[in-house]
């Protein structure tokens, strides 16, 4: 791919030195940018003045998105609020890698769109990675027409474990009471019987799921078709628990997915991802339906402080 342009990248050409002038700049520029965010999948601004989680928050709000908070979430990160829309990107280890994935997609409720602010850059590494899911799938049905079919048609099914306590070892250690807004035994498995899923408590009081058939390949809005799911970070970086790799992640009726084509999705996946380099101040959209993003491993003394913020199209 030569031509494309992913992601667009928007400076601070005219200079804007505070934030009002930004909200005043966004305020008739966000529609364009939006415009071309459902185009390219990904839009970084760089440059401007936007320093803390109040700035991103406002910076993020002049879009007019709905909010969609990480406490309505079920997603099974641990992750610290800096404002009501505004919290970290993911509290993982550094040397830990975030594998490619699409926000929240091994769940029935997941944002359409994620802002990404950079408060503090690593030292040495901590990319965002970005990949066009897209793009990923329309050339893995061309390659392997007949594992695309399966996909589509068979939809996955995702077993995810949930610790008794958060566990900030992992990239996935939010505790059940705080993924599903509970307290109770009796509250988690009506919230989970609400949702479709099936469960099964563990003699640590830690609970294994089973979510409902969920898509494996989403339309877009343009005609395209997005590989909207976890299978390379659930191929890539998930732990096991316990009963095997492969039962984690299913096809809809069970059946075991062939380990090759996991291999041969990682591979294309290459091809379509480029790495955001962040720069102190950088905020990036991101289209979460066409794009999957991770996080590379960093290291250094400095506190690398990337900030998230999602949301619905509204
Ligand atoms: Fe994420």
């Amino acid at each position: 791919m030569t031509d494309w342009h992913f992601p667009i990248v928007v400076e601070n050409h005219t200079g804007l030195k505070d934030m009002a002038g930004v909200l005043t700049w966004l305020s008739t520029e966000s529609n364009g940018f939006k415009n071309q965010l459902a185009t390219s999948g990904a839009v970084l601004f760089r440059g401007f003045p936007v320093k803390t989680a109040e700035d991103f928050d406002a910076f993020a709000s002049a879009f007019g998105y709905g909010d969609f908070s990480y406490q309505e979430s079920l997603s099974n990160a641990v992750r610290i609020n800096h404002t009501a829309r505004v919290f970290s990107a993911n509290e993982a280890p550094p040397d830990i890698e975030i594998f490619l994935h699409h926000e929240m997609a091994q769940t029935p409720i997941s944002p359409e769109k994620i802002f990404f602010c950079c408060l503090s850059a690593a030292e040495k590494g901590g990319a965002t990675p970005v990949c066009r899911s897209d793009l990923l799938y329309a050339t893995f049905k061309e390659r392997y027409p007949d594992w695309a079919r399966l996909f589509a048609s068979l939809g996955l099914k995702y077993m995810m474990q949930m610790p008794a306590g958060a566990d900030l070892t992992s990239g996935q250690g939010r505790s059940w009471r705080s993924t599903l807004s509970v307290e109770t035994v009796s509250e988690a498995e009506q919230r989970l019987a609400t949702l479709g899923y099936t469960w099964q408590w563990q003699e640590d009081e830690s609970l294994v799921t089973r979510t409902p058939v969920l898509q494996a390949v989403k339309a877009l809005p343009d005609g395209s078709e997005s590989f909207y799911n976890q299978l390379i970070a659930a191929h890539l970086g998930w732990k096991s628990t316990g009963s095997g790799k492969s039962d984690m992640l299913t096809f809809g009726n069970g059946d075991a997915i062939p380990e090759a084509s996991l291999t041969a999705l990682a591979s294309i996946a290459a091809e379509f991802t480029v790495p955001v380099m962040w720069q102190n101040s950088d905020v990036a959209l991101v289209d979460n339906h066409r794009v999957m993003h991770g996080r590379y491993p960093y290291s250094g003394s400095r506190k690398r402080a990337v900030i998230v913020c999602l949301a619905r199209e509204q």
